[in-house]
């Protein structure tokens, strides 16, 4: 038990798979996991254990914004020895060079978050991912002919606000889309030694007001989590 997962110690894996949604996690356990067993849900954010193709894999929920995944990330990484975490989750395009459904595979996260500076003192509004689930997850993509970019992406801790222009921030740091997690999960695993991954669907396109539909959310986001899960067997 850590304040905020209440699942026994051993019973979380080496590597997590984190999207933002309780129930994205379920559906991920409930489709893909071999026995997945529930092994926390404090606060309804549902962690499952399982395999996959035979490899022990957790899933889990890490809320929206900086504040929850710093939360959740910080007590696998530290309470029950998670080694790397991939978040899994959506993106808006700040420009039509990326289009609906892309994957993004996140170089840096870029942020007007104060979390870094204010929990490790890492100065800079841009962290990159750690370690080699980066480069993992490329490699799985290429070998199962699965369609990825890099880029850096804007980990905004604002969904809505007044302007519609693409903020300071992301402009500055060449960011092509916007999500609101993986600053905080990198600056984490940057502190810790901990190896970090973000993959991204792009749901909606925010110059042209495109978005997925809410009933082609959840099969526009199979290609994500089978390339997390295939790059999973390689961590
Ligand atoms: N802003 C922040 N996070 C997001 C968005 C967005 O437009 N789309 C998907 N995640």
């Amino acid at each position: 038990m850590s304040i905020h997962i209440s699942a026994q110690k051993g019973s979380i894996a080496d590597t997590v798979l984190l999207p933002g949604d309780p129930l994205r996690a379920k559906y991920i356990a409930e489709h893909f996991l071999q026995s997945p067993q529930l092994v926390s849900q404090t606060r309804n954010a549902f962690y499952y254990t399982g395999t996959y193709k035979g490899k022990t894999i957790t899933v889990g929920a890490s809320g929206m914004g900086c504040p929850s995944i710093g939360i959740y990330s910080y007590e696998l990484f530290t309470e029950y020895g998670a080694e790397t975490i991939i978040r899994i989750g959506t993106c808006g395009a700040y420009t039509t060079e990326l289009q609906l459904f892309d994957l993004v595979n996140v170089d840096q996260a870029c942020s007007e978050s104060s979390f870094a500076q204010y929990a490790w003192g890492i100065e800079g509004t841009a962290i990159p991912h750690q370690g080699k689930a980066f480069s993992i997850i490329n490699e799985t993509a290429t070998s199962i002919g699965q369609a990825v970019k890099s880029c850096n992406i804007h980990s905004s801790d604002i969904f809505y606000r007044k302007s519609m222009d693409t903020p300071e921030v992301a402009v500055a740091n060449h960011c092509l889309a916007v999500e609101m997690e993986a600053f905080a999960l990198f600056a984490n695993a940057q502190h810790l030694g901990k190896t970090a991954a973000s993959l991204l669907t792009v749901s909606d396109i925010i110059p042209t007001h495109e978005r997925i539909s809410a009933d082609q959310r959840e099969k526009s986001l199979l290609p994500m989590m089978e390339l997390a899960l295939e790059a999973s067997l390689k961590l």
